[in-house]
């Protein structure tokens, strides 16, 4: 339940919001109460059509700090506002682009496929980007070239898989998404006979092979629209659920592990959203060389 001092500060930022021309993009892992400020809640996919949509003269991302780079990197003229500005991704943070130089001088003719949890650097030597949303659908769109897939280890996988074909994949991963095991999913399915498993393709092919969709967040949300199923086992990070619960109140969630909390995405606050708005701080800006580097590998994947 929203308290009296979350209400204050949420009048608050919405007349800040209005002064500055802002648009909150808000991800769906964030804190209930963040997501109640939100003009957009949705997947990495999502915020950034969102991103590239926008009229807004500043955006405040309520995300990790990839998010607000590719916001940065799509809207150069725009003020970017992440409120915290410690929150990372600590799968970003596994791969640097001096690796990924050294790698592709090893093989030159493969093309770069990145994951959007990567930094700015990363994506400015990589050819296209990708969502975990539609990963498959990149992937698809390169032919039969060689790919070398980073960051993400498992999401790399589950699209090789799919595709019934080789990649390169760079052995990073999501702390919180390994956390997740098969056990969990297969105890909630004995637990709640009729219920259907979800995972985030972040989790090993453990977990993945054992769920009977694997999807994105935004993926999760439509599925749960729309199935008929009442019972739902979720595989991903718990900030979802609080969306899950309100959108479909006749239906009942349950998270696979309790443990899939991302300490980053907790990060921001209404506290902090506020102090962002009145202080026009912590700024993300991508170096415009960097930038329009970078640039070509999201536009390319807003493309298709
Ligand atoms: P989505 O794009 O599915 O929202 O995932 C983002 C993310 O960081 C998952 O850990
Ligand atoms: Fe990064 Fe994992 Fe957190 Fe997503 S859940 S932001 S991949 S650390």
């Amino acid at each position: 339940m929203t308290q009296d001092k979350d209400l204050e500060l949420i009048e608050r930022i919405l007349s800040l919001k209005q002064k500055r021309n802002a648009v909150l993009l808000v991800h769906n892992y964030q804190r209930p109460e963040v997501q109640a400020i939100a003009d957009f809640l949705g997947d990495s996919l999502e915020l950034s059509q969102k991103a590239a949509d926008t009229e807004a003269d500043v955006i405040v991302f309520c995300g990790v700090h990839f998010m607000a780079e590719t916001a940065s990197i799509i809207n150069p003229g725009k003020v970017v506002l992440l409120p915290d500005a410690h929150a990372g991704c600590r799968m970003a943070d596994m791969i640097t682009a001096e690796a990924l130089k050294k790698k592709k001088k090893e093989l030159p003719d493969a093309k770069v496929v990145c994951y959007v949890n990567s930094t700015a650097e990363v994506k400015a030597e990589s050819d296209i980007c990708c969502t975990s949303a539609n990963a498959v659908r990149i992937v698809q769109s390169l032919g039969e070239a060689e790919v070398i897939f980073v960051p993400d280890q498992y999401l790399g996988y589950y699209v090789a898989t799919k595709l019934k074909r080789q990649m390169i994949l760079w052995p990073g991963y999501c702390p919180t998404h390994v956390k997740i095991q098969p056990e969990d999913i297969l105890r909630e399915k004995q637990k709640h006979p009729g219920s259907i498993a979800l995972a985030h393709p972040e989790c090993t092919p453990e977990v993945t092979n054992v769920a009977d969709e694997v999807l994105s967040t935004g993926g999760m949300i439509k599925f749960a629209k729309q199935t008929e199923v009442n019972t739902l086992i979720i595989g991903t990070e718990i900030g979802i659920i609080h969306r899950l619960k309100k959108e479909n109140p006749g239906k009942t969630f349950i998270p696979a592990t309790r443990e899939a909390i991302c300490p980053n995405m907790k990060k921001i606050t209404l506290e902090k959203v506020l102090w962002a708005l009145e202080d026009m701080q912590p700024q993300v800006k991508v170096p415009e060389d960097i930038r329009l580097r970078a640039y070509g590998a999201v536009q390319r994947m807003l493309g298709i």
